[in-house]
């Protein structure tokens, strides 16, 4: 691997663990004001010291994140699609390599959707990204989309989407976490980290998926609503770093969000 990918990488997924907590805020890219990220510099700002990387678009990380914070950046550059729509599927490219190198990125993001009526779009937007990428040494992370369809999240369809968008040269992929989550990342010949999804009804399911997660082989989480909708969103984020830095189990990371908390 060329040492400008490997280096931004690195900043990504931490070498001293293996593992990396990325903070997601790009939820506005199709959904617009998400409850608890309507001003999203407000959401980001306490929690960035606890964040290995965050990955917003380009809108909102110009006008909510200081240029001088150096917080390795994932930038989203896919969309083009809402959530009112008529196919959240139908997403292309929205912003140029140049654009993100001038953002001084880490990595660029875009989500496929396989088994779509636009899934040949959206693999061949990853592989044109992949060839731009390596030009100029970015990584590209893959999202494995599933739309409005929530219930697709199984050991099927989650492995097969992680290795297609592997095999076409994604550098990570971040997907979901499902039962028999170890086979997603048997294989898959890439860092997988894991999404939230929705906001689960408590803190500890959270930290029970996490754990089940980095415990079956996940290079980290890439979680949003289930930190930032948390009532206590910064001791939620240092929750979630004891399970994927520090080996904690769900009941230990609980008892440090009970602790931040509280304010000992
Ligand atoms: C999808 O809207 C985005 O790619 C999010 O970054 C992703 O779903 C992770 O956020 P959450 O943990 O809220 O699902």
């Amino acid at each position: 691997m060329d040492w400008g990918m490997k280096n931004r990488l690195s900043r990504i997924i931490k070498p001293d663990t293996g593992h990396t907590v990325m903070l997601a805020v790009d939820h506005g890219y199709f959904l617009g004001p998400t409850h608890k990220l309507e001003n999203a510099g407000a959401t980001i700002e306490p929690l960035l010291p606890y964040a290995d990387a965050l990955m917003l678009t380009r809108g909102i990380l110009r006008t909510s994140v200081d240029a001088g914070s150096d917080i390795p950046v994932v930038l989203r550059v896919s969309g083009g699609t809402s959530i009112i729509g008529e196919n959240l599927s139908n997403e292309d490219i929205t912003t140029s390599m140049e654009e993100a190198v001038r953002l001084n990125v880490a990595a660029v993001a875009l989500s496929i959707f396989v088994g779509t009526e636009h899934e040949q779009q959206t693999l061949v937007n990853l592989s044109y990204l992949v060839d731009i990428g390596n030009e100029y040494g970015i990584p590209v992370l893959a999202v494995t989309a599933v739309g409005k369809e929530l219930g697709k999240r199984d050991v099927r369809f989650l492995a097969l989407s992680c290795r297609i968008a592997a095999e076409l040269g994604a550098s990570f992929v971040k997907t979901y976490y499902c039962d028999e989550f170890e086979k997603v990342v048997e294989c898959c010949p890439v860092p997988v980290v894991i999404a939230g999804g929705p906001k689960l009804e408590t803190e500890l399911d959270a930290l029970q998926m996490a754990h089940d997660a980095i415990q079956k082989g996940a290079a980290g989480v890439d979680m949003g609503r289930n930190i930032w909708q948390s009532d206590n969103p910064v001791p939620m984020i240092k929750a979630v770093r004891a399970v994927v830095h520090e080996k904690a189990t769900p009941q230990q990371a609980l008892d440090t969000f009970n602790k931040s908390k509280s304010g000992s």
